[in-house]
């Protein structure tokens, strides 16, 4: 059976990755080899897979309200570790190791 995959945009504008149904953002990206968004301990605990969704539907997992409040949740701010695409996204990533990570 084919599962579903959405398209994953990053608002840096080169970034494209394709996420089967069910898998995180985080995990798809690690899978493509891509490190835009940092990998920590994938289970919503750390914060450093901290990104913003710009646009596009998903349900989201268990996350440390250490990292995201309420209102950061409400305003798209999630961890990529517990995202869980329903459609095309499209992410800006907000961890504080994604500027050194570019170059
Ligand atoms: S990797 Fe730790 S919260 Fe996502």
């Amino acid at each position: 059976m084919n599962k579903a995959s959405h398209k994953i945009s990053l608002t840096d504008g080169e970034t494209e990755i394709s996420c089967p149904e069910g898998v995180s953002v985080l995990v798809a990206m690690h899978r493509a080899g891509l490190s835009k968004i940092p990998v920590g301990c994938r289970a919503g605990g750390c914060g450093v897979c901290k990104v913003r969704v710009v646009s596009g539907q998903y349900h989201v997992g268990k996350m440390s309200r250490a990292h995201v409040s309420e209102a950061d949740e409400a305003a798209g701010v999630v961890l990529a570790c517990k995202v869980f695409p329903e459609g095309d996204l499209l992410i800006d990533p907000q961890g504080k190791f994604y500027k050194s990570q570019q170059k």
